[in-house]
């Protein structure tokens, strides 16, 4: 087999031998990770896939029957901008970094490491889930969702190949030995630690979890070290693919949930196999808590010296801003102090994380409209909501106390009389995975959730997506 049909890629791999040298040893490791931890039963069927072969706007997308192992994990970067530069920070305006510049080269090994590590953590979470699909078309989603995780991890693994020497080619290595959820070796971040073993938590996951990821690679994107912007501007495009599957994938639940509550004459849906509001509610509380803790802390430094080096940027940088040194403005935000809720104000390059999970949080309340939506199109009064942002933190100002869902300050004692309203409960997980027995004909759903509105590519729900 030639190289590119080995490592599909556009980033002329065949004429750095060096790089291809260090990717070649590293694939076999690769695949048997993901024989290993890649998902559980169904490597020898055919999935109807997408797989990346070029990075043009049209047809980089190409549909077909592929058997996981064989999929072809690529590294493809965005073209190159002639001229790129730094687009914020204190060296805006200079050329953009083509190599990794000394003084920044921990932190930016850090960034890659961190980012890299989420990837293999979330195939590795979903492993067991192709075993409880609620029908062929879901199944297939969920395989995508992991083969592309397994690129993404390929995109970070090239730029630590590729810019980082020896001590990148050791942090690839490590990106292959932990596990998510091993408490000997486990994930860099908490969120890819947490089990995501029903249907439920994978919606949530891809809904909250990858949304975060999508704003992460915003953030990078804007990067003022080029390669690291152009492979995640590339990666973006596949996480819009991910997100739709969390945020159609809750629309569909909860609007089997509404039907079957009008069903019912006491609006009880577990009599009839559906998963009630309020589980859902609770899985949205964990999941988005979680989500939120990935931005990082609050008040930060480093989210302020990534800024200054050019290294991460904000949100549609250069769509929303004027000032891309924001050196200057400062940003209010709540704090605890003495036991009470205060504002404080402090320097806005050291509050950008906040600033992104403010976006972050927008975004994800439009999830929610959506789904309310669906509840109001069937008829049911009820409504979903987010938790207040200080609710189950796990990092930053906010860990160390103890919120309501709405955000008030209370007792850890209190927290914990009524953290089985706002969190899933043993039994909460009980009940959802009891319903998740597999549905494998083509054109059948289970029960607790509703068929999507259209099928993937043109192709109708009743296709056969995977060949069991
Ligand atoms: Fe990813
Ligand atoms: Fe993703």
């Amino acid at each position: 087999m030639n190289l590119y049909d080995r490592i599909p890629n556009n980033v002329n791999l065949s004429e750095d031998k060096r790089l291809q040298r260090a990717l070649e040893k590293w694939l076999p490791n690769y695949l048997d990770w993901w024989h290993d931890m890649g998902p559980d039963g169904f490597q020898g069927k055919d999935v109807w896939l997408r797989t990346a072969i070029d990075v043009g706007s049209e047809g980089w997308a190409h549909f077909d029957y592929v058997k996981m192992p064989d999929y072809r994990w690529g590294i493809f970067l965005e073209p190159a901008q002639p001229d790129a530069k730094v687009g914020f920070g204190d060296n805006y305006g200079a050329p953009a970094y083509q190599e990794v510049p000394g003084e920044f080269r921990n932190s930016l090994r850090r960034i890659i490491v961190t980012q890299g590590d989420t990837e293999p953590a979330s195939v590795e979470q979903q492993r067991q889930l192709g075993h409880t699909c609620p029908s062929l078309y879901d199944m297939r989603n969920l395989f995508q969702v992991n083969v592309e995780e397994g690129r993404h991890l390929w995109a970070m693994v090239y730029l630590l190949h590729g810019y980082f020497g020896r001590d990148g080619r050791d942090e690839a290595d490590a990106l292959l030995e932990r596990r998510s959820g091993n408490p000997d070796k486990p994930r860099i971040l908490e969120a890819f630690n947490q089990p995501c073993d029903d249907w439920l938590n994978f919606f949530s996951f891809t809904m909250f979890t990858d949304r975060d990821g999508k704003y992460q690679l915003s953030a990078l994107a804007e990067s003022g070290f080029e390669p690291l912007a152009r492979t995640c501007k590339f990666m973006l495009t596949e996480e819009a693919h991910h997100m739709f599957v969390g945020d159609t994938g809750l629309s569909r639940v909860v609007r089997r949930t509404a039907q079957l509550m009008k069903q019912s004459p006491n609006e009880d849906v577990r009599e009839s196999g559906g998963i009630p509001l309020d589980i859902i509610q609770r899985y949205i509380n964990f999941w988005f808590s979680y989500s939120l803790d990935l931005f990082g802390g609050e008040i930060s430094s480093n989210s302020a010296d990534f800024f200054a080096a050019g290294l991460k940027g904000r949100f549609k940088e250069q769509e929303q801003y004027t000032d891309h040194v924001a050196s200057e403005g400062s940003f209010t935000m709540t704090v605890v102090e003495d036991g009470r809720l205060v504002p404080r104000e402090v320097p806005l390059r050291n509050a950008l994380n906040e600033v992104l999970r403010g976006e972050y949080v927008k975004d994800c309340e439009k999830g929610l409209a959506r789904w309310n939506r669906a509840l109001a199109d069937e008829g049911v009064s009820d409504r979903l909501f987010l938790p207040n942002i200080r609710f189950h933190r796990h990092v930053g100002e906010y860990a160390g106390h103890s919120f309501d869902v709405e955000g008030n300050l209370i007792s850890e004692e209190d927290f914990e009389k009524r953290k089985s309203r706002w969190l899933p409960s043993i039994e909460d997980r009980e009940y959802v995975r009891s319903l998740m027995r597999p549905v494998t004909d083509p054109g059948k759903i289970a029960n607790w959730i509703a068929p999507p509105a259209a099928g993937i590519k043109g192709k109708p729900f009743e296709f056969e997506y995977v060949r069991l």
